[in-house]
């Protein structure tokens, strides 16, 4: 079969389309098909796995069309606190994306909106979906300031695999950095990404965190940039983070 005739027969699905075109992560297309917002030539689709021929059928989100597109884009910014990682608020407060030059992009994963840090953005739903997927294990480091000093039996737990209310989540890399005031800071390291993690881990072995930040994610770090600055990463980093997700780089 010619190659030409061979891709005119390829289908996908339509949530991979979406997020293949930059237009969110997968589960968030999914998410957008199901609230009925997609239309395949014209029709609205809410059906869940839907296919389509991405050389043939025309697809609409919200009225406008969804073309794939060539370069990708990918940021690094220093989120400050006070600030959602979502797109948009219904309630009108402050979002990451007012942040930046570039409207089209989306967080890659969260982070709370008393938690400062290092947040990704970007237009490839690929990348997106596997670094916040926990088959890929995404290392995220964090400084943790917390009430108290845990002892080493609590850093143990920690170390070990404490137990949340829905099991036991994985172990993670723990250090005491330092010890004042009444506070402690921690190291914390983890492969998950379960909702407020790090505040219910530490929370479990009785050390409330007072505050959080992102220090590291993948092998990006926060260095030079400042609270609510960002940057374009290197065309070596994007390489780099797209090997590091099992995707090819061209
Ligand atoms: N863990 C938390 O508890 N909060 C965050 O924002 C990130 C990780």
């Amino acid at each position: 079969m010619g190659q030409g005739l061979k891709a005119l027969m390829d289908r996908v699905r339509l949530h991979k389309f979406m997020a293949a075109c930059g237009v969110a992560s997968r589960r968030a297309a999914e998410k957008m098909i199901a609230d009925g917002r997609v239309k395949v030539n014209g029709t609205v689709v809410t059906t869940a796995g839907y296919t389509i021929n991405p050389h043939i059928d025309r697809v609409e989100l919200d009225e406008k069309l969804v073309q794939v597109k060539k370069d990708k884009q990918y940021y690094l910014l220093y989120k400050p606190r006070g600030t959602l990682t979502t797109v948009s608020d219904p309630f009108g407060r402050r979002t990451v994306m007012e942040l930046l030059e570039r409207k089209d992009v989306f967080p890659v994963g969260r982070l709370d909106l008393d938690t400062e840090g290092l947040l990704l953005l970007t237009d490839d739903g690929e990348l997106a979906y596997r670094l916040t997927h926990p088959r890929f294990k995404v290392k995220k480091k964090y400084l943790a300031w917390v009430k108290g000093k845990p002892s080493e039996e609590k850093l143990k737990l920690l170390r070990e695999g404490v137990q949340l209310e829905e099991g036991p989540v994985s172990p993670a890399r723990v250090e005491l950095l330092a010890e004042r005031g009444g506070k402690s800071i921690l190291h914390i390291t983890i492969h998950e990404g379960k909702k407020r993690q790090v505040k219910r881990m530490c929370a479990a072995i009785g050390h409330p965190v007072i505050t959080l930040k992102r220090v590291a994610f993948a092998f990006l770090t926060l260095q030079g940039l400042k609270p609510g600055e960002y940057r374009r990463l290197t065309t070596e980093e994007v390489k780099k983070l797209l090997h590091y997700a099992g995707l090819p780089d061209s």
